[in-house]
């Protein structure tokens, strides 16, 4: 068997059908590769376990991490579970189809570049990447005045926490204490940025309050990161942070590719 690699995605958005298509066509360069999936694979239950299905049938392992669109309690699914509930089914879910979840022991990647604990994390945003000097509160409501408003603010219920950015400290604190346990480096997976950096670039600055949480600033130097993967922003590219080399692996929505010339396909993260 050829040696493997560690390749990421995320925001497959596979509610459009050319990017079903695109899933469908996905096939890994060696049987020894890994996929890790950096949430946004869609709205609703089945098109997540269509999706991760597929792949597992192909990659030696896959692990997944959640994105906003998977925690929508949207109208096209049946599956009317809110918040934690519904984050908790998702998991049950990949479980079936042997897709290691933000839940699951880290595993160990033995190959080339390791070895490296492959965490997928869930950590959600609280509102902090917004500009100093401004609260919470004045940053939504510049939002809602300029009209770009996320709309997880309707769609992504926090129960049973009373908000967002509570949901969001709960799961910082639990995982800061998982990855503190480790004694290897790390490849650490979030469907949201762990730095604030990279939302610089975004068209609608206001967007960045829901983008991630500067509780995380230090983690890949903390957490001896080999690797950062997120997704989310549907910006593809790779910076650098404190040494540290980000991907952003989205392929995004057909009309943001097809600007591109194409999708791109999983970004290999090992070896580097
Ligand atoms: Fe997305
Ligand atoms: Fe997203």
């Amino acid at each position: 068997m050829e040696p493997g690699s560690l390749f990421a995605i995320s925001d497959l958005h596979v509610s459009y059908p050319e990017n079903r298509e695109f899933v469908a066509g996905l096939r890994p360069a060696s049987d020894a590769d890994w996929l890790v999936v950096a949430g946004d694979v869609g709205e609703k239950v089945a098109d997540l376990e269509w999706t991760l299905g597929r792949l597992r049938e192909r990659y030696a392992k896959v692990l997944w991490a959640p994105g906003n669109h998977e925690l929508w309690t949207h109208k096209s699914d049946p599956v009317t579970l809110r918040g934690e509930g519904r984050y908790r089914l998702l998991v049950e879910r990949c479980r079936a189809l042997d897709v290691l979840t933000p839940e699951d022991p880290y595993p160990v990647w033995e190959g080339a570049g390791g070895p490296c604990a492959v965490a997928p994390l869930f950590l959600l945003y609280d509102y902090t990447f917004r500009p100093d000097g401004v609260d919470q509160a004045t940053a939504l409501a510049n939002a809602y005045e300029a009209g770009i408003v996320c709309r997880d603010e309707m769609l992504l219920h926090p129960d049973p926490y009373p908000s967002r950015e509570a949901w969001c400290r709960a799961r910082v604190a639990q995982t800061g204490a998982r990855l503190a346990a480790l004694d290897v480096p790390t490849v650490l997976v979030n469907h949201f940025p762990l730095v604030e950096d990279p939302t610089r670039i975004l068209r609608y600055p206001v967007f960045a309050q829901w983008c991630g949480t500067r509780l995380t600033a230090d983690w890949p130097v903390r957490f001896s990161a080999k690797a950062v993967v997120y997704g989310h922003l549907h910006i593809p590219r790779t910076t650098t942070h404190d040494g540290i080399p980000h991907y952003e692996v989205s392929v995004g929505y057909p009309r943001e590719w097809r600007r591109r010339g194409g999708p791109r396909g999983p970004v290999r993260v090992l070896p580097a």
